[in-house]
């Protein structure tokens, strides 16, 4: 398996307690939604499993480290080379261009500066979400959905064992989130990457293989479907 994670606690000051002792694993090359109402603790289940939060309590395993027992640099390099995040607010950097921000992680992987072969793997992956003609613009001149085709480009430029979407086609029209649906299913069949997607939209959860509901915290029992034979 590719993701343990076992009973997550997160606390806000309040106190707010947004994750009660959540439980997960998800294997290597699976493609699994995670939905549930607003406030549920999608996105902070997301950030804990992706290395971006610590949890109050609890261990993620990540390709058999203890996440949060590796020292920042390290969880840092872990992120960089083996996971991509799209976040639910694009956080792309205002000054640098549409391409500059794609291949920025491969950049800090590689330490080194711009390069062509980097540029062209940047544009290739800018060309496959539909947007090479913007690589040039920088987020202020692009819209919330180019945007967000851009946090995705980025979040796959270094090939990572595991992309997380939060949100991926919030902001998109059907057409633009089907394309970016296409290219995560894309990579997950040809290069076995692992897909978490947080989501509202059912059209996009039908498409995954696992559905994980989330409510007040806790992840929800999987509901099993009459049609399935009862042992
Ligand atoms: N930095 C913070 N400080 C305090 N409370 C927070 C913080 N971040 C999130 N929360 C609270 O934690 C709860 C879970 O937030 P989270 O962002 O994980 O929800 P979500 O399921 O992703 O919702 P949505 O579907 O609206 O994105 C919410 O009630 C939110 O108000
Ligand atoms: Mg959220």
């Amino acid at each position: 398996m590719l993701i343990e994670a076992v009973n997550i606690h997160k606390l806000y000051p309040g106190p707010l307690h947004v994750l009660k002792g959540v439980d997960l694993t998800i294997d290597a090359g699976e493609v699994v939604a995670i939905v549930g109402p607003s406030g549920a603790g999608k996105s902070t289940l997301l950030h804990i499993l992706g290395g971006l939060d610590v949890p109050k309590e609890g261990q993620v395993m990540f390709n058999g480290q203890d996440l949060y027992g590796l020292s920042d640099i390290k969880r840092a390099q872990a992120r960089n080379t083996d996971m991509g995040f799209v976040f639910q607010s694009y956080h792309l950097l205002p000054e640098l261009t549409a391409l500059e921000n794609v291949i920025l992680p491969a950049m800090i992987k590689e330490n080194s500066g711009k390069t062509s072969k980097l540029e062209f793997a940047g544009l290739k992956l800018l060309e496959q979400l539909g947007l090479e003609a913007r690589s040039s613009h920088r987020p202020n001149q692009l819209s919330g959905g180019e945007q967000q085709r851009v946090a995705i480009a980025r979040a796959l430029m270094n090939g990572p064992k595991v992309v997380f979407c939060d949100e991926p086609t919030g902001n998109l029209d059907s057409v633009s989130g089907q394309v970016v649906m296409n290219t995560l299913l894309g990579l997950n069949a040809t290069h076995g990457v692992t897909v978490v997607i947080v989501t509202h939209d059912e059209k996009i959860a039908l498409r995954t293989q696992r559905v994980i509901a989330m409510k007040d915290g806790s992840l929800e029992l999987p509901i099993l479907s009459p049609a399935m034979p009862s042992k």
